[in-house]
């Protein structure tokens, strides 16, 4: 297992703080890069705290590209249940990142296959300089559910059951949620020069325990990470709680 910086912290306000440190830290050493950004309710607090930030001066937080990391298949341009909306409203268009600045995916491309490919090539012929993931309860990262090849790249995917169910009530029932996703592949996001691991809550500290401390296997996608260089977990103490140090 590479070196991993783990970082604990005490509570969510911690949690947001020293996210944002991490991330104010980065920028300032890194010239413009290539920043994957999560969904999901775990980066909440960090991308409220970089807003506040940003609001208060710190104009540098929006010195960075930003690169999708998955979509829902399908939607138009301004659907506000997409990803690359959901992420405008949290945290892109309050940093008043530009939209040639956002490497996102076309959800209602008529070739799918061919917008995956599109993504994929420019992931091949940039470098990813900072990806920063959440992760679920089987340790998918993305749309990497389990099972995912180690080396995948960029492309479509069918959703699991589970995921479809856990998404209903975001989407207003069973039916109206996407049965298909694109998402960079395991093989795009071990590419990546630095990894930052946001996760928090009791409900995701035994896939924390499986994605370290136990063998890499791609029966759990997250345990990738086990050999990623250069990363850094920050959690708190609920989700970190069964991680031996
Ligand atoms: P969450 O989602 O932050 O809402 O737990 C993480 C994920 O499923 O990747």
């Amino acid at each position: 297992m590479n070196n991993i910086n783990f970082v604990r912290v005490d509570n969510i306000d911690d949690f947001a703080i020293v996210s944002a440190d991490f991330f104010s830290d980065f920028l300032k050493k890194n010239d413009n890069p290539l920043v994957i950004l999560p969904t999901g309710f775990t980066p909440l607090p960090f991308y409220k705290e970089i807003v506040k930030r940003y609001k208060s001066g710190e104009k540098y937080l929006n010195k960075f590209r930003y690169l999708a990391l998955d979509e829902y298949v399908g939607l138009a341009d301004d659907d506000y249940r997409s990803f690359s909306s959901w992420l405008g409203k949290e945290i892109l268009n309050p940093l008043s990142i530009d939209s040639k600045d956002r490497i996102i995916f076309n959800s209602n491309a008529d070739d799918i296959d061919k917008e995956c490919k599109r993504i994929d090539d420019i992931v091949s012929e940039n470098v990813i300089d900072l990806a920063i993931v959440g992760i679920g309860e089987n340790g998918h990262i993305g749309f990497n559910e389990p099972k995912s090849s180690f080396s995948s790249r960029t492309r479509k995917v069918l959703l699991h059951e589970k995921t479809i169910k856990a998404n209903a009530e975001y989407w207003g029932g069973i039916d109206e949620v996407p049965k298909e996703a694109v998402t960079l592949g395991l093989g795009n996001l071990k590419e990546a020069k630095n990894t930052l691991l946001l996760v928090s809550g009791k409900r995701k500290a035994e896939i924390l325990r499986k994605s370290f401390c136990a063998p890499v296997s791609e029966d759990i996608p997250s345990s990738y990470l086990q050999n990623q260089p250069n990363l850094t977990v920050i959690g708190d103490e609920d989700a970190l709680a069964e991680i031996i140090f």
